[in-house]
């Protein structure tokens, strides 16, 4: 084994930084036999240097992260600060610098991992971040390596912990969102400000990267199509359980039927309760992939916290640093396919769309006329009347597979029937 160690540096000590900073000095020995040399941790960037960092030698701490990736003796920079800037100046000054880079950096991957990827290709090193999507999952290194020799034409999961805790208090005690966000809230799952997880961004995120790796292009944040869940209601899960489904936050990326593009989005939809995904509770995450040669698997696990982060991150660290002794490099960007990104209009998938109707003859045809005016198949519908005496009943239709922009069409124009009153919801159903 070489003696000389390789040289690690910290960008950002908080919950995931002081784990792996921890997991360094505990594992040491081990790290050291896997790798084939000891990694010794070189410097530690923050921005509050007078927090009590236990463990990390004082002489370490810095607040200048540009003059620590400027070092030139840093072997490989672990970026767990998050956000586009400064990272990503960080990032590429340290590829220009000589060190390789695990990131755990979602937003900054999804944005603007191709120009990543050209730093490290100039450079002649290493970017890992499998730590960015799912946590503690092995994710990234599957799809990148493991399946590279397959094609994939499907990944949906449930990748944001924080809105599953909330989806799955509201399905297992009939709690409505503000109630379940709060429970999440006063657990610790939700951040005080929750706008990136419940609205969807943190998991569009992640969709853009999974697709980008899944297909072999590039797929940018704007390209996902986004609708966060906090407009999901007790009712709609009323709905969901009348039709043996449950509710989830999902992030699907999908080659298309012809394989001539792609598409990626985030959106809350019934699934059955005898998908994989159902079964998924509280805060954990889980991704399904579908290839042609492989078939259905399911990635299990804890999607976000210090140590399961942490775990990812040491994972990328050795074999970055194996990668290093070896001179060698590992996988670099695969985008040769090229294949466009299409909008939400051109998915297709069914829907469950919950309507409150006047209750008098003709209405149901009226409905049905709609739906059969822009293309969409109905699979079942089943009404309601009120005993309220308003004259009102419920009807929710189910419908075949149909292209998302048919859907809108046909929910437009029954927003302009007399005879409808409201569109209670719209709910996608996937997973079948
Ligand atoms: N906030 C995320 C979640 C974890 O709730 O899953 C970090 O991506």
């Amino acid at each position: 084994m070489r003696t000389r160690p390789l040289k690690v540096a910290l960008l950002g000590c908080g919950v995931v930084g002081s784990e792996v900073a921890r997991i360094m000095t505990t594992h040491a020995d081990d790290l050291a036999a896997r790798i084939g040399a000891p990694v010794e941790l070189a410097g530690v960037a923050v921005r509050r240097p007078d927090k009590v960092r236990e463990g990390i030698p004082a002489e370490l701490i810095t607040t200048d992260a540009t003059a620590l990736v400027k070092r030139g003796d840093i072997d490989v920079i672990v970026e767990v600060i998050g956000g586009v800037e400064p990272a990503r100046t960080l990032i590429t000054t340290a590829f220009a610098h000589g060190a390789s880079v695990v990131s755990a950096n979602k937003a900054l991957l999804a944005q603007d991992g191709a120009s990543l990827y050209a730093a490290a290709q100039e450079h002649g090193q290493d970017l890992y971040y499998e730590a960015a999507v799912a946590g503690a999952i092995p994710l990234i290194r599957p799809l990148r390596e493991s399946l590279a020799g397959d094609k994939i034409n499907r990944v949906m999961g449930i990748v944001n912990g924080t809105t599953n805790f909330i989806l799955d208090k509201m399905d297992t005690s009939g709690a409505g969102y503000s109630e379940a966000l709060d429970e999440a809230t006063a657990l610790g799952y939700a951040e005080a400000d929750p706008t990136a997880d419940v609205e969807g961004f943190d998991a569009a995120a992640k969709a853009a990267i999974l697709a980008g790796i899944a297909f072999h292009t590039r797929v940018r944040l704007d390209d996902v199509y986004r609708e966060g869940m906090t407009e999901v209601t007790a009712a709609d899960f009323a709905s969901a359980k009348e039709m043996g489904c449950t509710i989830k936050l999902l992030a699907i990326c999908e080659r298309a039927a012809d394989g001539e593009s792609v598409t990626a989005r985030v959106h809350p939809a019934m699934i059955p309760l005898s998908h994989p995904l159902a079964s998924v509770r509280e805060a954990y995450n889980a991704v399904f992939v579908e290839a042609d040669a492989a078939g259905q698997l399911m990635f299990y696990g804890p999607g976000a916290g210090g140590a399961p982060t942490a775990s990812a991150v040491l994972g990328d660290l050795v074999a970055v640093c194996r990668n290093k002794l070896n001179g060698a490099n590992g996988p670099g960007e695969s985008a040769y396919t090229q294949l466009p990104v299409s909008s939400m209009g051109e998915v297709v998938t069914r829907y469950h769309i919950s309507l409150d109707v006047a209750d008098k003859p003709g209405v149901l045809a009226q409905v049905a006329t709609v739906f059969a005016e822009h293309g969409v198949s109905i699979d079942t519908v089943r009404q309601q009347g009120r005993q309220d005496g308003s004259g009102e009943a419920s009807l929710v239709v189910v419908t075949h597979r149909a292209p998302d922009a048919a859907l809108s069409g046909t929910v437009e124009a029954l927003r302009k029937l007399d005879t409808v009153r409201g569109v209670a919801s719209i709910m996608r159903v996937e997973g079948e």
